[in-house]
């Protein structure tokens, strides 16, 4: 079986983890991926084996670099079946055209807009929505957090109403830019937009969020209140989570106490970059009383959304019918246990 041929544009924090996902699976393959600068990073990507594709008005400066460019971002749109636009929030915008002139189907990240593909994707929720789309959009790594917990309990008992605050990281780990680097920083447009992108994908849920900015770079941490439609027990909540796909139920009493230890055990488990693609939650820290629902997850946001892209591609691409196969022989790639 022939692979599908798959680009990167923006080989940064996402795209260059979607790149060595998509190259860890059998029915896809990267043909090249885009750098604008001849930055450490773009060295890496030559020294893994990428070819690099640059705007025309960047190729002297790779060349003066040293780095090797097979062609265009133009030149990779022709050589390729779909395009991973991993480009900073709203700049992908700018790139659907060249897409769409080049007849290349094209998955956006969540720093797009929902009304630029008018498709928002999650594995386990709506994998459906994208077969053989030409434009879809992998939700932001706090969407993919909630939605990832909450359709299956939504699934499985209902939901009446979500209340759920976000600890959001500063900055990434390797952007000595972002911030705040002492403090917390309340996002004052409520609610925020995290609740209206949960919808883009479960549009019935009745969700409401609030967000706070805070000094660390590891990772994301929600606390979720959630009214069920009927009275429930801990036992049955963990039992749902225990089964849902890319939920990793971890015990503050183990030692893994937050999102420090977290990391740690990214490291421990061998993944590449110590990535966790599971959104963590602290089984000891599950509550239910009546019909009301508590807990708390962790969002590795650098790494939720790349096994998510990695379905997407076989969705829109009509690689694999059936979500709950294509969620295993990504997850099996990426050494994901369920
Ligand atoms: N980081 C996260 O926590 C996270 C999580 C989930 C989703 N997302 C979403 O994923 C997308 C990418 O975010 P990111 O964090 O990966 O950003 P990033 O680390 O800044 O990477 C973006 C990459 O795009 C390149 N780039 C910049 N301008 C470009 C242009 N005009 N054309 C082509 N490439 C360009 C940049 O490198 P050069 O300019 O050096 O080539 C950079 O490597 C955004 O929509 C974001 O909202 C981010």
């Amino acid at each position: 079986m022939s692979k599908v041929k798959v680009g990167i544009n923006g080989y940064g924090t996402i795209g260059k983890r979607v790149a060595d996902a998509v190259n860890k699976q059998d029915d896809m393959e990267i043909i090249g991926v885009t750098k604008t600068r001849p930055t450490f990073e773009a060295r890496a990507a030559a020294d893994k084996g990428y070819d690099i594709y640059v705007p025309e008005d960047s190729i002297a400066a790779f060349k003066n670099a040293g780095i090797p460019v097979k062609g265009t971002v133009k030149d990779l749109c022709k050589a390729v079946e779909i395009m991973v636009d991993c480009t900073p929030g709203d700049v992908g915008e700018i790139y659907k055209a060249e897409y769409e002139a080049a007849g290349i189907k094209a998955i956006f990240q969540g720093g797009e807009d929902h009304s630029l593909t008018g498709i928002s994707f999650n594995s386990s929720a709506n994998y459906s929505e994208s077969w053989g789309a030409q434009l879809s959009r992998v939700v932001s790594c706090n969407t993919t957090g909630l939605i990832r917990t909450l359709n299956p309990i939504d699934k499985a008992i209902k939901i009446t109403n979500v209340y759920a605050t976000l600890i959001r990281r500063g900055t990434d780990p390797g952007n000595s830019k972002g911030g705040p680097i002492n403090g917390l920083e309340p996002s004052v447009k409520l609610p925020t937009h995290h609740g209206p992108d949960v919808k883009s994908v479960m549009p019935w849920l009745n969700i409401n969020t609030m967000a706070v900015k805070a000094s660390t770079t590891l990772m994301h941490l929600h606390t979720i209140v959630v009214e069920l439609q009927r009275e429930s027990t801990t036992e049955e909540v963990l039992g749902i989570m225990k089964a849902s796909p890319r939920v990793k139920l971890v015990k503050s009493s183990s030692g893994l106490k937050g999102t420090s230890e977290i990391m740690e055990l990214g490291k421990e488990l061998g993944r590449n970059r110590s990535d966790m693609y599971e959104i963590v939650v602290w089984e000891d820290g599950v509550k239910v009383v009546g019909k009301m629902l508590y807990y708390y997850q962790a969002v590795h946001q650098e790494s939720d959304v790349v096994p998510e892209n990695v379905d997407c591609i076989r969705s829109m691409c009509k690689l694999e019918e059936n979500a709950s196969v294509s969620i295993s022989k990504t997850n099996k790639a990426l050494g994901i246990c369920r």
